[in-house]
């Protein structure tokens, strides 16, 4: 007979939330992320405003995705962003150096990405090109976008259509400037972005997020660096990127997006798994310079990487995502949630046809990946009060490794509705947990679930509904307490209210 996991749902402080920012999404110009992805060519037949597609568009604002990076990654280092406002014919081409050599028109634009993020209503999150740009480029990016005195900038923001500055508040300097970024030493891009940042300029009503380029996974040497030599002050937040890669390895083959084996499942899971210590360790040293947490810790890219679809450009990442991608994704953002005192933003990579993407498309097809629904389940903690869990997980082995079954977040909406969110990492048991609410008062549990026959299994343009969500009747009330049946390979996330 199984063993009884015993759960218990701490009490929390008010004043620790699970910032809604966590769930933010990322759109670089790679592949088809945006050109036949958000943005269409004019002849396709499905929903369009402008060029932008609208059926992606309702699907994301169904998940409220809180905000989206752009234009990179390494795209944003090669990127003018002048050469992207104005007449669209007038605006001159570029080649996209980093993904697949592809001729760039720049007819998506500043404008355009932030009528995009006005539909979605999300926050905007730019990257400034650090790597082969300017500090005047920058700055007068940021005085574009964000005064509303009669300057050059703001006179011609105005011509392009938009009387009203756009408050831009979030910004990165640089990106991966480690590496596709300009390849500097952490001492160097500490030095350039303290020029960059003094020229960041807050404009009225926009107070400015300036934003580090962070470390490449666990790389102690550069957070510390980061956090020694750059004041407080002139950091609201550093990043991080962390992806998992099913062989773990950079050369050779990443691994198969679909149709692997159990091995290969549990070593991608052991690698995602990765991204507690990755972040305990960042938040740890953090924590010396920044004891009151100010910082904020962003991991603005994560998520599975596999080889490309067979057959597509491999410069364009384009992969098939499976239930394995959506227990990855609901373990990882249980990860940030527990760690929701220092991490208070990630942007997934990539939010359509690109890495583990929430939505993929095929001319006018489109589907939703088990991943989106992992979204569409967890938008519940955006901005709840975070409740520490306690409870001991099984382990679930293969070979002679192990790693833990079961991992979970919990929160407090603002209605006082209490959400567990239960991820079962094992791929032939189920777990049968007992759960205490000291403090909970509570009289019904519902929850949804998502799972499906196997761990490989994915979504198609033909049977786009093969993994979705359903109602889950396996949480009952007993007396005061919740039992909770959690089927093997699954994601669930219960309410009690
Ligand atoms: O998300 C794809 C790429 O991964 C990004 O452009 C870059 O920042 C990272 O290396």
């Amino acid at each position: 007979s199984a063993q009884t996991i015993q759960l218990t749902v701490q009490p929390g402080d008010p004043k620790l939330v699970v910032s809604k920012h966590i769930q933010g999404q990322f759109a670089e110009h790679l592949g088809r992320c945006i050109y036949g992805g958000f943005w269409v060519d004019p002849s396709l037949p499905v929903p369009k405003q402008g060029r932008i597609r609208m059926d992606i568009v309702q699907a994301l604002q169904k998940i409220h995705v809180p905000n989206l990076r752009w234009p990179g990654g390494c795209f944003a280092d090669t990127y003018h962003w002048h050469d992207g406002v104005g007449p669209t014919a007038q605006r001159p081409k570029m080649l996209n150096l980093w993904w697949g050599n592809t001729l760039e028109d720049n007819s998506f634009g500043t404008h355009e990405f932030l009528e995009l993020c006005q539909l979605l209503g999300t926050e905007p999150y730019l990257a400034a090109n650090v790597g082969s740009g300017t500090v005047q480029e920058m700055s007068n990016w940021m005085e574009y976008l964000n005064s509303n005195e009669d300057t050059p900038m703001v006179l011609e923001r105005r011509k392009n259509g938009h009387p009203e500055p756009y408050h831009v508040s979030w910004w990165g300097i640089g990106n991966e400037s480690w590496g596709c970024g300009g390849n500097m030493t952490p001492d160097y891009y500490t030095s350039v972005y303290k020029r960059y940042a003094t020229f960041a300029h807050d404009y009225p009503g926009t107070k400015l997020r300036r934003i580090v380029s962070g470390a490449n996974g666990d790389d102690a040497n550069w957070t510390e660096t980061c956090m020694k030599n750059i004041p407080l002050n002139q950091m609201w937040g550093l990043t991080l990127h962390q992806y998992t890669l099913p062989t773990g390895s950079w050369s050779g083959s990443k691994g198969k997006a679909t149709g692997f084996g159990e091995q290969e499942y549990f070593n991608t899971l052991r690698n995602a798994l990765k991204m507690d210590a990755i972040v305990a360790k960042h938040a740890a040293i953090m924590d010396k310079y920044d004891k009151d947490k100010k910082v904020a810790l962003l991991v603005d890219e994560w998520g599975v990487w596999t080889d490309v679809e067979p057959g597509t450009n491999p410069g364009f990442l384009y992969q098939q995502n499976s239930l394995r991608d959506a227990l990855v994704a609901g373990t990882t953002l249980n990860i940030f949630n527990n760690h929701c005192d220092r991490v208070k933003g990630a942007n997934l990579a990539q939010a359509v046809n690109v890495l583990q993407a929430l939505v993929l498309t095929d001319k006018e097809k489109m589907l939703l990946t088990p991943t989106y629904h992992v979204f569409d389940l967890y938008q519940v903690h955006q901005d709840a009060e975070y409740l520490p869990l306690q409870f001991a997980s099984p382990d679930y082995g293969l070979g002679s490794e192990k790693i833990p079954a079961l991992n979970a977040s919990a929160s407090k909406d603002k209605n006082g509705a209490v959400h567990i969110s239960l991820v079962n990492l094992d791929p032939h048991k189920a777990l049968t947990i007992e759960t205490a609410l000291p403090g909970v008062s509570w009289k019904t549990v519902t929850g949804r679930v998502l799972t499906s026959a196997n761990v490989s299994d994915y979504n198609t343009f033909e049977k786009p509904d093969n993994i979705k969500l359903a109602a889950f009747t396996g949480a009952k009330k007993h007396g005061d307490k919740l039992a909770i049946a959690l089927p093997p390979k699954s994601v669930v996330v219960l309410e009690l209210k």
